[in-house]
């Protein structure tokens, strides 16, 4: 079974007169399969441990491995030949590119990738856009897509290339709970596929259905009782 594994990591960040650190000797596996929610108050570091996860940021110490291989050795050359096969990334702020349409941005990851199957890659976009219910959107310029579409074709594009993990930055921020909930379905049967899924998430039903929620604070714990992980009223911090 593979497996993605932080080990250690601590990242901080400095500038001229100013030291901030972020994580601190955080560990997390990421067995194949599974669905990890994070949650952790703003500025805790949570979009910081994606990044590290996808080597899109070095970290001060520590490594990535995925099963034997040390991807943090050689800086980031193995995460460079390795990224686009092993990792999908759904940003934040979703970073769809203006200047193309929704299946053009899908696609773009197959290009990056070389895959010439140019058959299945069209059947394979128009089907997760299906699953999306972004299907009828895809000619359209991100400019032209509400937020929550934006979202929905930014996870389109973290999935359609079938990597082994799924980095997602608060997938469900800006929908709807009905579109949340078949979002997190789709999550589900890609997890039941292999595909390991680790999301930042503040929203109640994602966390609910997820194998594994971890507070990161201090380190990463696991959070069991959500609701006390989050607190009545003043964000995740909790009690
Ligand atoms: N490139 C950077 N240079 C300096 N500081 C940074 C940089 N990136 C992040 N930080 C700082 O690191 C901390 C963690 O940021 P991060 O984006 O990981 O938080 P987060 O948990 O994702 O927050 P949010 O819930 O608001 O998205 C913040 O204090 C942020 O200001
Ligand atoms: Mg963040």
């Amino acid at each position: 079974m593979n497996k993605l594994i932080a080990s250690n990591l601590s990242m901080s960040y400095s500038s001229a007169n100013h030291k901030v650190e972020v994580l601190n000797d955080v560990s997390l596996p990421i067995p194949q399969g599974s669905c990890i929610g994070i949650i952790g108050s703003s500025g805790s570091g949570k979009t910081t441990l994606l990044q590290i996860l996808a080597g899109l940021e070095t970290p001060t110490q520590g490594s990535i491995f995925y099963n034997d291989i040390n991807l943090s050795e050689n800086c980031l050359e193995k995460f460079n030949v390795m990224r686009n096969e092993l990792f999908g990334y759904a940003y934040q702020f979703h970073y769809l590119l203006d200047d193309l349409t929704v299946y053009e941005n899908c696609e773009l990851v197959f290009r990056i990738s070389n895959n010439k199957n140019y058959g299945d890659r069209t059947n394979r976009i128009l089907d997760v856009l299906s699953d999306l219910g972004i299907a009828d959107l895809r000619d359209s310029y991100p400019f032209m897509l509400s937020g929550g579409e934006r979202q929905r074709a930014a996870i389109a594009r973290a999935i359609v290339h079938r990597p082994n993990f799924v980095l997602m930055d608060e997938p469900t921020g800006n929908l709807d709970v009905k579109s949340g909930e078949e979002i997190m379905d789709l999550f589900k049967e890609l997890c039941k596929e292999g595909v390991s899924i680790l999301m930042v998430t503040h929203d109640p039903m994602l966390a609910s259905k997820a194998d594994r929620m971890l507070l990161l604070k201090d380190g990463l714990t696991a959070a069991s009782d959500i609701r006390s992980a989050w607190g009545t009223d003043s964000g995740v911090e909790g009690e």
